[in-house]
């Protein structure tokens, strides 16, 4: 499979809360208000987003992402309130080995109530059924300890630390490593593998 046969025209998902859809040139405010929070990009490799125009920045490279077919996160959307609250989806594909990376980040002030748990899970299922994936990583760093939950609790084991991997905000860090395996994924009451 090619990227682009997936990518140029991200589909549409929905969970119980949230729509996960490409994003718009609209979505600007919406990344603004969590994307410039310093809590949200603590342990990130991007930076609290000091402008609107980081945002603008941020959207428009999506836009170019979709528009080029090429892998690109989904807009994450709050059904109760109608509004992008965070994003997530696939950062990496290689199709030839039939393996994929995840990220996401979500809006501060709704943490902790399982929302990008939720929405892992169905990019999980849209990596294994529609990309082909037979392995799908996620990383993040050591001291991300509600994103290493997330992994764990889409059913990702832990494979080991990789020192010092990215040189992020100042300093060589180290990440801690999770992927799932097609013939791993867990069997979910509507869903079978
Ligand atoms: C990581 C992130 C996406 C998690 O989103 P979320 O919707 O809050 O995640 P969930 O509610 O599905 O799960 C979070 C889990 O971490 C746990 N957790 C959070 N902070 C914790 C801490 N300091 N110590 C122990 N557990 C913690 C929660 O209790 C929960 O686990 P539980 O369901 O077993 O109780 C969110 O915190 C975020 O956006 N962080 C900033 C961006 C980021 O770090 N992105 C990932 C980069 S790799």
């Amino acid at each position: 499979m090619e990227v682009a046969e997936v990518f140029a025209d991200l589909p549409r998902l929905e969970t119980e809360r949230l729509v996960l859809r490409r994003a718009t040139s609209e979505d600007v405010a919406d990344v603004f208000a969590y994307a410039s929070d310093p809590d949200v990009a603590r342990h990130t490799t991007w930076d609290a987003h000091g402008s609107p125009e980081a945002s603008r920045a941020f959207v428009e490279s999506l836009l170019a992402r979709h528009a080029a077919g090429e892998v690109a996160n989904w807009m994450m959307v709050l059904k109760a309130e109608a509004c992008v609250v965070g994003t997530c989806g696939f950062v990496y594909w290689n199709p030839r080995h039939n393996r994929a990376e995840v990220g996401y980040a979500l809006a501060r002030r709704l943490w902790g109530r399982g929302l990008m748990t939720e929405a892992i899970r169905r990019v999980c299922d849209f990596g294994f059924d529609v990309m082909g994936c037979n392995r799908i990583e996620a990383r993040c760093l050591t001291e991300n300890i509600a994103s290493a939950r997330v992994m764990e609790k889409v059913g990702m084991t832990f494979e080991g630390v990789i020192r010092e991997q990215m040189y992020v905000k100042g300093a060589y860090r180290d990440l801690r490593l999770y992927s799932v395996l097609r013939r791993e994924r867990p069997v979910r009451e509507g869903h079978s593998p």
